[in-house]
């Protein structure tokens, strides 16, 4: 028995279309099913559903033996983990945004989920930028005037615009990964890399 770590939300419903494209319908449905589960057996394969930032947390501690996650999140936090490959899925950006109106250099408060990340971008352009960190709904902070910008990810760009944000910059690429516990990944090599085949990620 391996166990996958899957991020609910976006990512997760990605996950479901690129098996489905694959025809591998146990799993697709088995994860259609997910409502408030916390976890679904289906054959060899227990999945459990954490929250995005989360799943590296579950692989790092060996939890979960395999993990799909956003680069965006084991790249804001170092984790203890095998990066083992690039996912077709799950394609969006990092951006900075903000009102219409004003310029990227004039920014002076960022509210962000992605600290870290965004310090170093700050740091790069020489920029002095005091950083706020939100857990979510990152797009209220300009409207109600608690940050001039912020750093979020954008994927379809509907959020800004149905918000009056305009992107001005991107930061990072960001796109789903594969990640192993790295005991994991030597101890229980056969499991996963059958695993890996099924779902054509080696
Ligand atoms: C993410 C992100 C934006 C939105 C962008 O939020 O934080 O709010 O998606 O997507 P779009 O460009 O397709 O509109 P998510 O729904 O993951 O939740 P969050 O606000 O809690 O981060």
């Amino acid at each position: 028995m391996i166990t996958v770590a899957l991020s609910k939300g976006r990512l997760f419903k990605d996950f479901i279309k690129f098996l489905e494209a694959r025809e591998l319908t146990d799993y697709a449905q088995a994860l259609k099913e997910e409502g408030r589960y916390l976890f679904r057996n289906v054959g060899n394969v227990k999945f459990i559903f954490a929250k995005g930032t989360d799943v590296p947390t579950y692989v790092e501690q060996g939890i979960a033996d395999l993990g799909i996650v956003g680069l965006d999140i084991i790249t804001e936090n170092r984790f203890n983990v095998l990066n083992v490959s690039q996912l077709p899925f799950g394609k969006c950006r990092l951006a900075i945004a903000g009102p219409d109106q004003q310029s990227e250099k004039d920014i002076r408060v960022v509210a962000t989920s992605f600290t870290n990340i965004s310090q170093q971008y700050f740091n790069q352009q020489r920029q002095d930028v005091r950083l706020i960190h939100l857990n979510g709904s990152v797009e209220l902070a300009p409207i109600l005037g608690l940050a001039d910008a912020i750093v979020d990810i954008v994927q379809t760009g509907s959020t800004l615009k149905e918000n009056n944000l305009r992107e001005y910059h991107t930061i990072m690429t960001v796109q789903a990964r594969l990640i192993a516990n790295k005991q994991a990944f030597y101890l229980k090599e056969t499991d996963l890399y059958q695993f890996m085949e099924e779902i054509g990620v080696v």
